[in-house]
């Protein structure tokens, strides 16, 4: 079974499908894996910093992602066999991931990845919950239960605020929320696997709720989505 979370950045799309995987895993009995679908892109990206690549010429990074090879398991992200999890969270990948995620032959090759590790899950009899921008409607179209996660802009931006505090570092408000809003136009806009609320996600606006509360409505929604299916 596939459960798809797609969102705008600092929605805590993937903590929450972190947990959620967890809960289904405990309460269903069968185990569900997470994917978090942004490392992926993260990881070509990184790749292309160490391999310098010119960066306003788009096939240098294709060749990568044609060349390279991305794992994701249990929450980790591998680029050719090394763990790169806390690397690909580095300022300077965030800002050169877009040219990963805006590259249409690059997002063809991640979606042939995502929908592999997909299919090996099944065959192993796991479920999965998989987080992105474009995973209910461009990857997994016909994934059963699919949410659309998001919170205001200022929300988010207050979150990260935090988090940077939390690690003893600083920032801006407002410099922050510019941020965010910047990553949301971009997302939406994009012409290859644009972020977009799909059709039949259930959309949850996680604005003051704590974790625990998202991850119990997210579980109650699938029970009920369960229970019409059947
Ligand atoms: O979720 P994130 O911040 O780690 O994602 C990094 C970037 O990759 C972000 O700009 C959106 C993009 N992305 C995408 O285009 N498609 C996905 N399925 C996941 C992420």
């Amino acid at each position: 079974m596939i459960i798809t979370i797609d969102g705008p950045a600092g929605a805590g799309k993937s903590t929450v499908a972190r947990l959620l995987a967890q809960t289904l895993s405990k309460q269903s009995g069968k185990t569900f894996e997470y994917l978090d679908t942004g490392s992926m892109y993260r990881a070509i990206a990184l790749m292309g910093l160490r391999r310098k690549v010119d960066w306003d010429v788009a096939e240098e990074l294709e060749r990568i992602a044609e060349n390279v090879s991305i794992a994701v398991r249990n929450g980790k992200t591998f680029l050719d066999g090394e763990d790169v999890t806390e690397l690909v969270r580095s300022p300077e990948v965030t800002d050169k991931t877009r040219f990963a995620a805006d590259n249409p032959a690059i997002r063809r090759i991640m979606v042939s990845l995502q929908r592999s590790i997909a299919e090996q899950l099944r065959e192993d009899g796991k479920g999965l919950v998989t987080e992105g921008r474009d995973q209910g409607t461009a990857v997994f179209p016909d994934a059963p239960v699919k949410f659309f996660l998001t919170a205001t802009p200022e929300e988010r931006a207050k979150r990260r605020l935090n988090e940077l505090q939390q690690h003893g570092k600083q920032g801006k408000l407002n410099e922050i929320l510019q941020q965010i809003t910047n990553r949301d136009v971009r997302d939406a806009s994009r012409a290859v696997g644009p972020m977009k609320e799909p059709a039949d996600a259930i959309r949850l606006v996680s604005d003051g709720m704590t974790l625990e509360d998202v991850v119990c409505q997210l579980t109650q929604k699938i029970i009920e989505s369960i229970l019409c299916i059947i």
